[in-house]
């Protein structure tokens, strides 16, 4: 996971961007174009808004390239008290909520509020999406089967919302959380392999297609 962050101050608030994983949403610059404006330099300018508008649309970000940390004592982001999963057209899985990203052997990576998660195998920043989902014209619709979620269905999805990055494999997804996509909107506990690798034909769940098609990930 390359990691390029740059980081810009007002006496308020600091602002940080990670580079790699900025995908180009323009949540920011829709949301407040006096401090997020790609044709000034520099393009992140937060002294020009009231810190707590800065850190609203910061929370708006869905990929979480954005952060921000408050210099002025007002407080700082917290996760969102319900988990949810919402597939891109064609794109990444956006997930918000109380993230604890894990490596196979179950232990912490990251702890995240807002990720763009690849669902086309073809990123070069795994388990993040960086657009490449673009160039390789990548074709996954929205829908899901809700079978299998709605075994486990339920009304409250906060809490740890663990994602586990299997190597070569999905991601598995263990907690309370609700999917949406293509008018659809289903809240379970059932914990659920997510295809990564692009090729499955039950997709957003992985179908084990990742052996055949010999992805490779860590
Ligand atoms: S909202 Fe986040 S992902 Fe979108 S352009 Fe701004 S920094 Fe990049
Ligand atoms: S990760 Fe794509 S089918 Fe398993």
């Amino acid at each position: 996971m390359p990691e390029k962050i740059y980081t810009y101050e007002s006496d308020e608030i600091t602002v940080t961007w990670d580079k790699f994983k900025c995908i180009h949403a323009k949540e920011c610059v829709h949301g407040l174009p006096g401090v997020f404006n790609i044709n000034e330099k520099p393009w992140i300018q937060p002294g020009k808004e009231a810190a707590d508008k800065v850190a609203e649309v910061v929370m708006r970000c869905p990929t979480g390239a954005l952060q921000f940390q408050r210099k002025d004592g007002a407080a700082e982001e917290t996760a969102p008290k319900q988990n949810t999963l919402t597939i891109a057209e064609d794109g990444p899985l956006y997930v918000a909520g109380d993230i604890k990203l894990k490596n196979a052997d179950d232990e912490l990576i990251s702890e995240e509020t807002r990720v763009a998660l690849c669902r086309c195998g073809l990123s070069s920043n795994k388990p993040y999406c960086d657009n490449s989902h673009i160039k390789a014209e990548f074709k996954a619709g929205t829908s899901f089967n809700p079978e299998r979620l709605l075994l486990e269905e339920t009304d409250d999805t906060g809490g740890e919302l663990s994602i586990k990055i299997r190597p070569n494999s999905s991601l598995f997804v263990e907690g309370t959380y609700t999917l949406t996509g293509d008018g659809q909107e289903v809240s379970t506990t059932k914990k659920m392999s997510f295809c990564r690798c692009g090729a499955s034909a039950n997709k957003p769940f992985c179908d084990g297609a990742h052996k055949s098609a010999g992805f490779t990930s860590d």
